[in-house]
């Protein structure tokens, strides 16, 4: 393990202004995005919109690294540029999802565990010699008001997180280890907060267990919010302040930077609660974000699949991106949203 490589790769990712596009949607994933613009699922399709995604105008001012999917990693721009050489021509780290998804966990009724260690080492000497400089790892906690997560389910989780982030640090690619509270359900964000917590708490032991360099890794957590169906929803400042004193209490300061996801709210919150935690800063780490459907949705609700609509497409990831760059310093306002 190089630990100079792995802390510089990570600090670039974070650099100040920057975070992370994921746009490691997995086949079932993308296809599911595809349907809600009435877009075939075609590798065809999917490869034009990636590169639509990957060439948008000066993301890489606020985008240190991207989340590729197996496929995109191996494909290329129209030109014939393979899209990990194009992003770290932009600047941009190329990064891989390499779990393969959360199934049912056996015997723990409504909870699951991410599935993909087996065949990872040599999985990951391959992408590595795609150009893949870093990686990700999705747990998914489910949560109720009560019962869900259990303490196994959080420690399996934990333990299968770790187990892949000391194969990653092995081979110098920054592992970025994504615990995420779902935000589906009828709970408030008190109890998101605890067992957000307990996650954490469980995520930090089992990484120190299996020697991982916290130097080396980012987090990619969820932010401490109220459930979807839940009566009483938090507001902006509300959710900083309750995901700020979480993390402070359970992220190691030597951590470099945590990368929130933005897990299913809007474009918009998902900005203003990235910008309110950054207003109330400064904190140990980098607080930055990670923003899959945050990023995209207005991107694919501009393209629709038509050639056509391509610049407008990237004009509108272009905005996110700045938008998201400057709720990294606190200096994002909603005004900012009526600009073009
Ligand atoms: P969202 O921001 O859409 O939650 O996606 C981030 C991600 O990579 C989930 O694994």
């Amino acid at each position: 393990m190089d630990s100079k490589t792995l802390s510089s790769v990570a600090k670039a990712i974070v650099a100040p202004g920057k975070g992370v596009l994921a746009a490691d949607e997995s086949t079932p994933t993308i296809r599911k995005r595809f349907d809600s613009i009435q877009v075939e699922s075609t590798e065809e399709n999917r490869q034009r919109y990636r590169e639509i995604l990957f060439t948008a105008q000066d993301i890489e001012r606020s985008i240190g690294g991207v989340i590729l999917f197996d496929e995109t990693l191996r494909q290329s721009a129209k030109d014939g540029t393979p899209f990990p050489t194009l992003l770290s021509k932009r600047g941009i780290v190329p990064g891989i999802k390499v779990d393969k998804g959360a199934k049912a966990l056996a015997l723990y009724a409504g909870e699951k565990i991410t599935e993909g260690l087996d065949g990872l080492r040599e999985r990951l000497l391959e992408y590595k010699e795609l150009g893949a400089q870093f990686a990700k790892w999705r747990a998914v906690i489910g949560i109720d008001e009560r019962d869900i997560p259990s303490p196994f389910g959080i420690r399996a989780n934990a333990h299968a997180l770790a187990r892949y982030a000391a194969l990653c640090q092995e081979l110098d690619i920054v592992p970025i280890v994504e615990p995420e509270v779902l935000m589906d359900g009828g709970h408030d964000i008190e109890r998101c907060e605890v067992v957000t917590s307990q996650v954490l708490e469980a995520v930090f032991a089992e990484l120190d267990a299996h020697h991982v360099l916290f130097e080396g890794m980012l987090l990619k957590p969820n932010m401490v919010i109220a459930g979807m169906q839940c009566s009483r929803q938090a507001g902006v400042e509300e959710v900083a302040e309750a995901t700020m004193r979480c993390m402070t209490r359970y992220v190691p300061a030597a951590v470099p930077g945590i990368v929130f996801l933005s897990g299913g709210q809007s474009a918009e919150k998902a900005t203003a609660h990235l910008n309110a935690m950054n207003a109330t800063g400064p904190y140990p780490w980098e607080v930055s974000f990670s923003y899959g459907r945050a990023l995209q949705a207005p991107v694919l609700a501009a393209w629709k699949g038509e050639e056509n609509n391509a610049f407008a497409a990237q004009h509108a990831l272009t905005k996110r991106c700045r938008l998201n760059g400057l709720a990294r310093d606190g200096a994002y306002a909603q005004e900012m949203e009526r600009e073009e």
